[in-house]
């Protein structure tokens, strides 16, 4: 079956980037100009995906007002003969079918996915998380989407990463079938470093099984008190086949402090109105902060 509906959880409160995220959905901070939410959606639209829902919650209305036509600016625009932002602005509105509906209380991921169960009814489904933002030549979710064409089952985009770090993941126990192919056995959320069965993590993306759903229903809170997405799909995997994929491209973990920065100063150097300038900036900053 062809994947066509994405779903986007954004429901967060956003507790690491306080004090930015007080009055700002996380979402909505920009890596240069352009919101991280965006990126995301441009991913899903690139991979083919037609609708998508975002799972919003109390103060994310910026979000909609996002991918919503702004009248006001744009006859401002119109009036200073601004063609290219106006182009720009309804790139954005236009840019899919994007619907909402809101998590009422923080119950975690597997909660915030559950929500979307009327919109996505009985079909496989794609979930990218807001927090992953990938560069890569084909889109992550597109590679994802090609491996679910072949093997027609849950398919989960994982990056190995090292010890140190398995323990701020989803993790896989999974055997090879072939180069970046896994079949998952078993899934574990947030283990310790000497409880992890790889270092294959999960990284925001996913394409699931609508029995999930059924599952999501009635798991019980797991990892930090939250029903845990990860919890469900370990049952999903139980009695079925699901299948992990290394996929190709660079992850940035916007959500947090330090992934953020690196995610603005890397897409900043790929822009072309700005790399020239900001490189030798960088390389100035370095050579002033080494004291030659
Ligand atoms: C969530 C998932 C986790 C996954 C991670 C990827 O955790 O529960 O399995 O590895 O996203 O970013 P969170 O980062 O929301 O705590």
């Amino acid at each position: 079956m062809r994947i066509r509906k994405a779903v986007i959880p954004a429901a967060g409160l956003g507790v690491r980037f306080l004090p930015a995220t007080k009055a700002l959905p996380k979402e909505m901070i920009p890596i240069v100009d352009t919101p991280t939410i965006q990126y995301i959606i441009q991913e899903a639209v690139d991979s083919g995906i037609e609708d998508i829902l975002i799972i919003t919650g109390r103060d994310k209305k910026p979000i909609e007002d996002h991918f919503d036509k702004s009248v006001a600016l744009e006859e401002h625009l119109k009036e200073k003969g601004k063609t290219g932002e106006l182009e720009m602005l309804h790139r954005i509105s236009d840019m899919a079918q994007i619907f909402y509906v809101r998590q009422q209380e923080p119950r975690g991921l597997g909660h915030a996915v559950y929500c979307a169960r009327r919109f996505v009814g009985d079909e496989p489904f794609a979930v990218l998380l807001g927090d992953d933002i990938v560069r890569s030549e084909v889109p992550c979710l597109k590679q994802l989407m090609d491996l679910y064409d072949e093997v027609q089952a849950t398919v989960i985009g994982v990056q190995e990463v090292p010890p140190a770090d398995v323990s701020k993941y989803g993790i896989l126990d999974a055997e090879p079938v072939r180069e970046n192919v896994y079949r998952v056995r078993d899934l574990v959320e947030k283990p310790a470093p000497e409880e992890a069965p790889s270092r294959l993590a999960i990284m925001g993306r996913y394409i699931i099984e609508p029995a999930v759903f059924d599952i999501l229903a009635r798991t019980k809170p797991g990892a930090g008190g939250e029903i845990q997405l990860t919890d469900a799909l370990r049952e999903l995997a139980g009695p079925g086949e699901m299948y992990g994929l290394v996929f190709q491209g660079r992850r940035y973990d916007v959500g947090d402090k330090l992934g953020y920065l690196k995610a603005t100063v890397e897409f900043a150097l790929a822009r072309p109105d700005l790399a020239g300038q900001f490189r030798s900036y960088l390389e100035t900053l370095v050579r002033e902060r080494r004291g030659s």
